[in-house]
């Protein structure tokens, strides 16, 4: 059964050990009204705590998506006002998705532009529908991105990319999207299921592990490589003491073996 908040849902899929949340205001294209904001950190967090009172951990990959087969067109402009266009919550939610301990993948269809853009640049993943058209349209209000979309894109794709996407405001296909390396992958009719694959192979491996490399990336885009070499050297040792890489080292050992992890 979701959890309905008043502009988002969350439903965990105990099996799978995949959360999904869906931004639920279709009738504005999901635009970031500050309740939608504070709804996404809610629903995270929700989703978070079905890792309470767990032997290990139960949550393993989130999905991103929006209802109406919309991703999300930005911020609310309804809600611009001169003195402090966007987000006036307290918390940001793309901080607390880029700092999200678990793998976030944006499921991106239809409209994904600027707030909505940088919402999807802040998971770890974008898998898009061939039919999505994405976009940094601030600079049409006489803005540009507030949450580093320029940054964001410039890393993902490349300074030249963030410079043309920005400045036009275009809105780019899929395909071209998953040329510069800003989607990994387009899909078609197969878009759900390959998005639901993706997400359960990610959450079929082995959590402590998934989770220090997403923090290793995290590192390696902030720091120097010898800084990250010695944040993975540590991690590194640290894992070779769990269950779950004893657990790996035995399903390699032994053909029938399917291991089961369980992050501890
Ligand atoms: N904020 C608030 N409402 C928005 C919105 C936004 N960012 N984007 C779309 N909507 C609303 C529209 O006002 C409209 O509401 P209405 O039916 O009450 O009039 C509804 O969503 C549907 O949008 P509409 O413009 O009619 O659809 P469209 O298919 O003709 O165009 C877009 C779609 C995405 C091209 C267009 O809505 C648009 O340019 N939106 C703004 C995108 C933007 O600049 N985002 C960055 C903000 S910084």
């Amino acid at each position: 059964m979701p959890t309905e908040f008043e502009t988002a849902s969350v439903e965990f899929d105990a099996e799978t050990g995949v959360g999904s949340l869906t931004l639920n205001r279709p009738d504005s294209l999901n635009a970031l009204s500050d309740q939608l904001r504070s709804d996404i950190i809610a629903g995270l967090e929700e989703l978070e705590a079905e890792n309470d009172d767990v032997d290990g951990i139960a949550l393993r990959a989130v999905v991103i998506e929006g209802a109406g087969g919309n991703f999300c067109a930005g911020a609310d402009i309804n809600e611009f006002s001169d003195s402090s266009p966007g987000d006036k919550s307290d918390r940001s939610h793309y901080e607390f998705i880029r700092n999200f301990p678990v793998p976030v993948i944006a499921k991106v269809s239809g409209y994904c532009l600027g707030g909505g853009l940088e919402t999807a640049m802040c998971c770890d993943f974008r898998i898009a529908h061939e039919e999505a058209r994405l976009g940094l349209a601030e600079v049409n209000l006489g803005l540009i991105p507030g949450a580093g979309g320029v940054q964001l894109l410039s890393e993902l794709a490349s300074p030249a990319a963030a410079k043309e996407i920005a400045m036009t405001g275009d809105h780019i296909s899929a395909d071209r999207a998953c040329e510069l390396n800003l989607v990994r992958e387009v899909y078609g009719a197969e878009f759900d299921d390959a998005v639901a694959e993706f997400a359960e192979t990610i959450a079929s491996k082995p959590p402590l592990a998934i989770q220090a490399i997403k923090r290793s990336a995290a590192i390696a885009a902030q720091t120097g490589v010898e800084e990250g070499v010695a944040y993975d050297r540590q991690q590194f040792e640290s894992l070779l003491e769990t269950e779950d890489h004893k657990e790996g080292v035995r399903a390699f050992a032994e053909d029938d073996y399917e291991p089961t992890f369980t992050g501890r």
